[in-house]
């Protein structure tokens, strides 16, 4: 063969090559992809974009995971996935000013966890268990968990609502911190980091991180952790009874500036009865009871 033949199939050689290594090189399209629940960014607490309540309704990101029925897909918390995480942790300083400062018993049943008090770096409590109560989802998942305590009386509070005709369902408890770094991540790309501080914790800031907060809401997931579970016979049985299994609601409504975030009637906190039973008698939240500085925004 000519030399200008050989150089015509060199090039031909090279190129098909060049197209073979490039085809399992390339990075997939988006950075969840592979588990067909994470092809929406996880989102949760209530912050649905249509919900009038948060302002929202004109971003292009589908309603929380919280709110889906029971019988949908297994939700995108169930595998989150490490290349959706950040390269840098968020800034984690208070609204209120002061520094912010690690709890120094992060296994104390009445921990303070808030925008100033947060928990020592990827904490994870060694007594969690799944409370035997049912929830929005069915998969056995780390958002099912509770830390012991806290699932047993989870277990009474749901038995006495069921006692009252109230049935309950959990839609989201334990939460890893690198969960809760998705999470508030996805929230700052939809809203920006100023409105999405008002609703979801910085990561190592989240009660959901200690085992001992859950989100409830009706066993039929309607308005499940959104502004529209206020005033549902769920959210009212919860405000009355809560305290007499150990629980608080632990972001009240008028206390926006000293808890520093929104009213979420479906956030309830594990502390014990009798913190429980003087906090929900007087109408006062953690940082109250403590006489802890308030951490507006
Ligand atoms: N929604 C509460 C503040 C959390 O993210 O822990
Ligand atoms: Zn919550």
């Amino acid at each position: 063969m000519s030399k200008k033949g050989w150089i015509v199939i060199l090039l031909i050689v090279v190129i098909a090559a060049g197209w073979g290594i490039g085809k399992y090189t390339a990075p997939s399209a988006a950075p969840d992809s592979g588990a067909s629940a994470s092809q929406a960014p996880q989102l949760e607490d209530g912050q649905a974009p249509a919900d009038p309540a948060q302002g929202g309704g004109t971003v292009d990101v589908p309603s929380p995971e919280a709110s889906q029925p029971a019988e949908s897909a297994a939700s995108p918390e169930e595998t989150p996935q490490p290349s959706t995480e950040p390269s840098e942790a968020p800034a984690a300083a208070p609204g209120g000013g002061g520094a912010v400062e690690t709890a120094a018993e992060p296994d104390s049943l009445t921990v303070l966890v808030n925008k100033q008090y947060k928990l020592p770096d990827n904490y994870k409590p060694e007594d969690l268990v799944y409370p035997d109560v049912p929830f929005i989802f069915s998969e056995k998942i780390e958002k099912r968990m509770m830390r012991e305590t806290a699932a047993h009386a989870l277990e009474e509070l749901f038995a006495a609502a069921k006692q009252d005709g109230v049935n309950l369902a959990g839609v989201s408890a334990y939460r890893s911190q690198s969960t809760q770094t998705v999470l508030f991540n996805n929230y700052v790309k939809r809203d920006g980091e100023e409105k999405a501080r008002t609703y979801s914790a910085v990561p190592g800031h989240s009660e959901h991180q200690t085992g001992l907060a859950i989100d409830v809401s009706g066993s039929d997931g309607k308005c499940a952790a959104e502004s529209c579970f206020a005033g549902t016979k769920e959210a009212e049985w919860l405000a009355q009874h809560v305290q007499e299994h150990g629980f608080i609601i632990r972001f009240l409504e008028g206390k926006e500036s000293i808890t520093g975030y929104k009213y979420e009637p479906w956030h309830i906190r594990y502390v014990g009865k009798e913190i429980a039973e003087e906090v929900m008698s007087k109408g006062i939240t953690l940082e109250e009871y403590y006489d802890a500085i308030p951490v507006s925004n």
